[in-house]
C-alpha cells in the first residue's frame, strides 16, 4: 500500500539540487562547475580541480597557493592509525583497509567538530583530501610489508603520493614525468560524477548529520563494488583472462549471453548512452604513457580489439554500451607499477574531492532533509503469531 513512485535503482529520481557537476549522457558532456572536462584535463591539475569542486570557482594564484599549503599541512596521519593497519591480515584488500581506517578518523575528529560551523566543516573536507592519499599509500605498504613512508611536504599532491607509495630510504625515486602527469589526469577525470552510487551514499549518510569521515568511509564502501569503482580492477582481470586478441570474439559472445553471468567490464554506464568523454581522454593518455615508458603491454591490444568488436556488434550498439572511464585506466595504472588491488583505491583518492564537495554542499543546503526512501511492500498480510510448539 501507499502511493509512491516505484523507481528501483533511482533511474529517474533526482535526490537533490546540486551546482557541482553536470552530465549530458546522450551528448557525452561532462562539466565540473561549468568547465568542460576536456579543458580541465588539458590545462588544470587535480589540486586545482579539488578547489574548483569545493569552492565553485577556479582559484586565483594566491587562493591556489593557500589551498595547496593547507592541504599539504594536513597530510600526516595520526601515528596511532598504524595500530589500525597492524590489525589487518597481511593479505587484506586495500579497499577494506581504506574503508576502515578512513572511518576511524571520525574517532580522532569528533568532539572538536562543530557540524554547524562552516569553518569546521571546511577543515574536515581539507583533512580528507589531504589524508586519504597518505592512508591509501600506507595500506599498500602494509600489504607488502614495507614501513609506512611519511608525506614529503616539499612535493605537490600526486608526486607526494607516488613517493609515499614507492620510495625506499636513501634511494631517490626516479619518476618519469609522464607518471605524475598521467596520474594527475586520472585523478582529474575521477574527481566527481554527480549522484553516482558512492556520492549518493555519502549524501545519504551525511543527511543524518553523521561525522564526515564516517560519510566518506561509507562512500568508499559503495565505490568498492565491481558495478562502480571496482570495475577498473575487474577490467584488468578480465583482459588478463581473455589473454590474447584472438580470444576477443569469444568474450563478446559470452558477454551477450545473459546466462553466462559475465559482462564486459568497463563497458556501459547508467547515464552515458554515448561515449564517456573520460574514456576518450584516458585512451589517448594510455597510448602516450606506454609509448613514453617504452612499455609493450599486450593487454592494450586486447582492449583495443575488444572495444572495436563491441562497437560493431548489434547487442552493444542497440543498448548504447560504450567504453566507460574504467576501460583503459587499469592499463595506465599497471604501467605505473600500481598493483591491481590498488586500482579502486586510486579512484577513491580522486573521488574524495567530489565526496567532500557534495557533503559541504548538502550541509549548507537549507532544503536538505534526511534521506528516507519508501518501498513497495511485498510481504505477508497481517497475521497472528503461532507459538513455537504449534509450528
Ligand atoms: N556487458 C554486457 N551487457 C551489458 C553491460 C556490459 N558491460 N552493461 C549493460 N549491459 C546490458 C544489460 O544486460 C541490459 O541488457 P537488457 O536490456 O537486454 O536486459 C542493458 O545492457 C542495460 O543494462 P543495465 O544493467 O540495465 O544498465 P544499468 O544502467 O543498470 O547499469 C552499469 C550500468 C555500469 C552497472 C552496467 O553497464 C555494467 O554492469 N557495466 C559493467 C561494469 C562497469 O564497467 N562499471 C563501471 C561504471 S563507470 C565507473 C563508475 O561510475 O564507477
Amino acid at each position: 500500500t501507499g502511493c509512491f513512485t516505484f523507481d528501483p535503482g533511482f533511474v529517474s529520481t533526482a535526490s537533490c539540487r546540486s551546482a557541482i557537476t553536470y552530465i549530458d549522457g546522450d551528448q557525452g558532456v561532462l562539466l565540473y562547475r561549468g568547465y568542460p572536462i576536456e579543458q580541465l584535463a588539458k590545462h588544470s591539475s587535480f589540486q586545482e580541480v579539488a578547489y574548483l569542486l569545493m569552492y565553485g570557482e577556479l582559484p586565483s594564484k594566491q587562493q591556489f597557493d593557500a589551498f595547496s599549503h593547507e592541504v599539504t599541512h594536513h597530510t600526516m596521519m595520526h601515528e596511532a592509525l598504524k595500530s589500525f593497519l597492524n590489525g589487518f591480515r597481511h593479505d587484506a584488500h586495500p579497499m577494506a583497509m581504506l574503508c576502515g581506517v578512513v572511518g576511524s578518523l571520525s574517532s580522532f575528529y569528533h568532539e572538536q567538530l562543530d557540524m554547524d560551523d562552516p569553518e569546521h566543516r571546511r577543515l574536515a573536507a581539507i583533512r580528507l583530501i589531504a589524508k586519504v592519499p597518505t592512508i591509501a599509500a600506507a595500506c599498500y605498504r602494509y600489504s607488502i610489508g614495507w614501513p609506512v613512508r611519511y608525506p614529503r611536504n616539499n612535493l605537490e599532491y600526486v608526486n607526494r603520493f607516488l613517493h609515499m607509495m614507492f620510495e625506499v630510504p636513501s634511494e631517490p625515486l626516479e619518476l618519469p614525468p609522464v607518471a605524475a602527469k598521467a596520474l594527475d589526469l586520472l585523478f582529474i577525470l575521477h574527481a566527481d560524477h554527480e549522484q553516482n552510487a558512492s556520492t549518493s551514499t555519502v549524501r545519504l549518510v551525511g543527511s543524518t548529520g553523521a561525522n564526515p569521515y564516517a560519510c566518506v568511509s561509507a562512500g568508499i564502501a559503495a565505490l568498492w563494488g565491481p558495478a562502480h569503482g571496482g570495475a577498473n580492477e575487474a577490467v584488468l582481470k578480465m583482459l588478463e583472462e581473455i589473454g590474447t586478441a584472438d580470444q576477443v570474439g569469444k568474450a563478446i559472445e559470452k558477454a551477450k549471453d545473459k546466462n553466462s553471468g559475465f559482462r564486459l567490464m568497463g563497458f556501459g554506464h547508467r547515464v552515458y548512452k554515448n561515449f564517456d568523454p573520460r574514456a576518450t581522454i584516458i585512451r589517448e593518455m594510455c597510448h602516450k604513457v606506454l609509448d613514453e615508458l617504452g612499455v609493450h603491454d599486450p593487454l592494450l591490444e586486447v582492449a583495443m580489439k575488444l572495444e572495436e568488436a563491441a562497437l560493431k556488434d548489434d547487442y552493444f550498439v542497440q543498448r548504447k554500451l560504450y567504453p566507460n572511464v574504467d576501460f583503459y585506466s587499469g592499463i595506465i595504472y599497471k604501467a605505473l607499477r600500481i598493483p591491481t588491488e590498488m586500482f579502486t583505491v586510486m579512484f577513491a583518492i580522486a573521488r574524495t574531492a567530489g565526496w567532500v564537495a557534495h557533503w559541504l554542499e548538502q550541509q549548507s543546503d537549507p532544503d536538505a532533509k534526511i534521506g528516507r526512501p519508501r518501498q513497495i511492500y511485498t510481504g505477508a498480510d497481517s497475521r497472528d503469531y503461532v507459538a513455537l510448539a504449534k509450528r
